[in-house]
């Protein structure tokens, strides 16, 4: 089975990305991981399964649009087709979702369009919600907004505290993200609109 370069950019501890290398999805190739923070988990993660890093700080850029030319320019010679955000706390201008148009997607802790941004589990349990989830989308202008391709939904209980919800979205997204991986990769995902068909 031939198969598809991958990018996944993280920020932090990068438990996703272990769950994506763990998962070893035939038809993916982790090519590159793209870090903005020095120093974070996810580094470790990559680095102790020979995947290379590319570390690009956001504080060494005047803009974000700088930011991102020298991220592109870092994974140029990776063949990448397609761009993984796993726990990256960076929203992309126009002219990086431009370089990799419908080919990047993202795990939310929420099931959108309920409570995007930050916090979004903290959010769910202060609003009250009995049921909350995550989400895999690809990636547009807005933010938290693109076509959803899979949700996963977690039951709220009384008991449930914000570390609690965390660790039973946590174990949800380690399942669909790896998941939309492999049906982007076997070119099962097509889009329509702002919606997504998944072909057996
Ligand atoms: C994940 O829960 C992911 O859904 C969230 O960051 C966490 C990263 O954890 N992403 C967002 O909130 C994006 N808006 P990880 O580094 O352990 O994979």
């Amino acid at each position: 089975m031939s198969k598809t370069n991958v990018a996944v950019f993280v920020s932090g501890s990068g438990t996703n990305l272990q769950a994506v290398i763990d998962s070893g999805i035939e038809s993916a190739n982790i090519a590159v991981v793209v870090c903005d923070t020095p120093g974070v988990m996810a580094i470790e993660r990559a680095k102790k399964h020979g995947i290379p890093v590319e570390l690009v700080n956001s504080r060494d850029f005047r803009s974000r649009e700088e930011f991102e030319r020298q991220i592109v320019a870092k994974i140029d010679g990776y063949d990448i087709g397609l761009v993984v955000l796993a726990g990256f706390m960076r929203i992309f201008t126009p002219y990086f979702i431009g370089c990799f148009r419908d080919r990047i997607i993202n795990i939310h802790p929420s099931l959108l369009p309920s409570f995007p941004g930050t916090n979004s589990v903290r959010q769910a349990l202060d609003y009250g919600v009995k049921q909350t989830g995550c989400t895999v989308h690809f990636v547009s202008e807005e933010v938290d907004a693109g076509p959803v391709i899979l949700q996963a939904v977690v039951p709220v209980t009384g008991e449930d505290t914000e570390e609690t919800l965390l660790e039973k979205v946590h174990a949800q997204e380690y399942r669909i993200l790896p998941e939309a991986i492999r049906l982007f990769c076997e070119g099962k995902l097509t889009l329509s609109g702002r919606k997504v068909l998944i072909s057996s």
